[in-house]
């Protein structure tokens, strides 16, 4: 099983990469079988994401990472809340995707914020964003707050029980999806 983590903020350290990993982490661990992690952090291509406007002109750097998300067989999204939402960096990633490179992924959902006002934005805008390219999310998402982090790690025994949660739902759904696979593709080809 491959496990890719996608952190979605600019800075370095960061608390969104902390949770990211830690999720990532607790997949492997539930998992009982082999498995791959790799983490992506925009920030860290934030520069040539930044120069791209056209997906038939990405760097070296830029092409691995949209083959490890196509690659994932479960993919871990966390983001910072940037003024009410998900950075517009991040969101250039997917805008240069081609919309059906993710379509039937299982992901987990998490995000970072100041404080707990803007936690919706996992349900009405990262959600929304994975929904519309065909990601299949956990149901149950992590919030953390800059008080639950400890030098960029997470350091609340409530997120961290609800990393556990997550790290169930995300594997629980990854199996249910891989083994159905036929299925559902052979549903989705009877409506066409
Ligand atoms: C430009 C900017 C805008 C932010 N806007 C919000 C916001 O609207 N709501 C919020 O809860 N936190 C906001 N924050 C706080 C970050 O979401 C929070 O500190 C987060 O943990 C940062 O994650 P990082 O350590 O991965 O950068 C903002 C931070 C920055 C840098």
């Amino acid at each position: 099983m491959n496990i890719v983590g996608l952190s979605g903020g600019l800075s370095s350290p960061s608390r969104t990469k902390g949770l990211v990993t830690s999720i990532v982490n607790e997949i492997s661990l539930a998992a009982s079988h082999h498995v791959q992690e790799q983490i992506i952090d925009i920030a860290d291509i934030a520069s040539a994401l930044g120069q791209t406007f056209d997906p038939k002109n990405l760097t070296p750097k830029l092409q691995a990472a949209y083959s490890a998300v196509a690659e994932a067989d479960v993919l871990v999204i966390g983001v910072p809340v940037y003024n009410a939402s998900y950075p517009g960096l991040f969101k250039h990633f997917f805008d240069l995707i081609d919309p059906k490179l993710l379509e039937g992924k299982v992901a987990v959902l998490a995000a970072t914020g100041g404080s707990d006002q803007h936690a919706l934005v996992l349900e009405h805008q990262l959600r929304t964003l994975l929904n519309f390219l065909g990601v299949y999310s956990a149901p149950k998402t992590v919030f953390a707050k800059d008080t639950d982090f400890s030098n960029y790690q997470v350091n609340s025994s409530a997120i961290t029980e609800r990393i556990r949660l997550v790290a169930e739902q995300g594997l629980w759904l990854a199996r249910q999806h891989y083994d159905a696979a036929p299925v559902q593709l052979a549903a989705v080809a009877a409506y066409g």
